[in-house]
């Protein structure tokens, strides 16, 4: 039901903006929950008059917030932040995610690692007890797309994991690419046992540029209900 999983994200998003205080530094989101949360985070800045400098994950974020009023400005010109509100795709019990089915993970992860926290937002369905149902996006570089891809089949089979499909991310029938130019793999693996080793083996194949495991790097996770009510993990 569309409806309620928008009242849930809403929930979700609302209770991340009450966190924002004043003269805060924040990274903006991508996705639908993201977009839900820069419209009541402007809303908020506005009513409360906050003085508020942003940084967005994506090209996407940047022309909402700034459409709405909030200041944006490049990560490099802020620094440090002190807090990043994003969605996720998976969210398991250790607060490991899954990013990128928006496409935006590289930019998302910079953002996050640049914060002080980083508070994610989300519906119900987005809470898994193993990762690997969403397919875990890999943003690659095009040139060597072949190799590297050979080189995945290969980090695949030594975990396991042989012969999971490896799909080249389409958008109108030709392939997607990255705010960076990047293309993006989405590797169906249904189950994903060992996050940290398979993060480690993606990161270290040339031609890897991100994936989209997010270890470490969420603090808390607001996990909205239809009914309003918002679940905090942590
Ligand atoms: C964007 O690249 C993703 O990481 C999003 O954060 C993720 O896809 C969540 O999006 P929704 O809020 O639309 O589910």
């Amino acid at each position: 039901d569309p409806a309620a999983a928008d009242a849930a994200k809403r929930a979700a998003a609302r209770a991340a903006v009450a966190m924002v205080q004043n003269g805060m530094r924040l990274g903006l989101g991508t996705g639908s929950t993201a977009v839900i949360m820069v419209r009541e985070l402007a809303a908020r800045a506005a009513a409360e008059r906050l003085s508020l400098r942003c940084a967005a994950t994506s090209v996407a974020t940047a022309d909402l917030a700034t459409s709405l009023g909030l200041k944006v400005e490049p990560l490099d010109a802020i620094g440090h932040l002190d807090m990043t509100i994003d969605g996720a795709d998976e969210i398991d019990p250790d607060l490991t995610l899954i990013k990128g089915g928006g496409g935006a993970l590289l930019r998302e992860k910079i953002v996050a690692a640049a914060s002080e926290r980083m508070v994610v937002i989300a519906d119900g369905a987005k809470v898994v007890e193993q990762l690997g149902g969403f397919p875990l996006p890999v943003e690659v570089l095009a040139f060597g797309l072949a190799s590297t891809q050979q080189h995945i089949d290969h980090l695949l089979a030594r975990m396991d994991m042989a012969d999971r499909p490896v799909m080249l991310r389409q958008r109108s029938g030709s392939p997607y690419r990255t705010d960076e130019g990047n293309l993006i793999l989405d590797l169906e693996l249904g189950a994903i046992p060992d996050p940290q080793a398979l993060a480690a083996g993606l990161s270290a194949i040339p031609g890897v540029v991100e994936h989209g495991l997010f270890l470490c790097l969420a603090d808390i996770a607001l996990i909205g209900q239809p009914d309003g009510t918002v679940t905090l993990l942590e």
